[in-house]
């Protein structure tokens, strides 16, 4: 036996909604937290003066201790939207543990989990919902909305002890962005 063994608990997820109403941490990105992120730079610059810096994504969190075998889950909200012709996305991270994987459960909206490996490996996987993205170990992962007017949702599923390094991709980027040409979704 454990000798401070946690005792069980629940919480409740609006799946309507995509919010977790009782959280205990709650991030939000607004476009100026991902400067830096898309191709084109002045559009990006045009969003922020002319729309008011607006919200890109939101997520819901009540912790859990990030101790080997805890499960650390959260609720990710990410808004419709593109910069230029980007799609609005998530800024992507590698696991600090890199060898651990997370479970992305689409509960709505439409997108797509773009993946990379530092070796240079690229992946797209849909998202819609019901669907559920496996992102192995070593993969670094970011989710991108390319609805035009619903957020996409997920619930999320990782080692608590994963943490977060969002240092890496900042310098790498991934190799592969979503934009919308001729109202099309298209990965280049
Ligand atoms: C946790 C995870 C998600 C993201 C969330 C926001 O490991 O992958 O909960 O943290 O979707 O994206 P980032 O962290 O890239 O800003
Ligand atoms: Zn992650």
């Amino acid at each position: 036996m454990p000798t401070n063994p946690m005792d069980p608990f629940t919480v409740l997820i609006d799946l309507e909604n995509g919010t977790m109403p009782d959280n205990t941490n709650y991030l939000k990105r607004n476009a100026s937290d991902m400067r830096g992120h898309y191709a084109n730079n002045e559009a990006m610059e045009n969003l922020i003066s002319d729309n008011g810096d607006p919200l890109h994504y939101e997520v819901f969190e009540t912790p859990v201790p990030e101790d080997v075998g805890q499960l650390m889950y959260c609720l990710s909200r990410l808004q419709p939207g593109k910069v230029g012709d980007e799609f609005f996305m998530t800024k992507g991270h590698y696991h600090t543990v890199e060898a651990t994987a997370e479970i992305y459960l689409c509960l709505k909206g439409q997108g797509y989990m773009l993946m990379k490996t530092a070796d240079g490996k690229c992946a797209a996987e849909e998202m819609s919902r019901g669907r559920m993205v496996y992102v192995p170990p070593f993969w670094a992962h970011r989710s991108v909305n390319t609805s035009k007017d619903e957020p996409l949702i997920s619930f999320c599923v990782y080692p608590a002890n994963a943490g977060h390094n969002y240092g890496d991709i900042e310098q790498e980027g991934f190799p592969k962005r979503i934009f919308e040409r001729d109202g099309r979704v298209v990965i280049e």
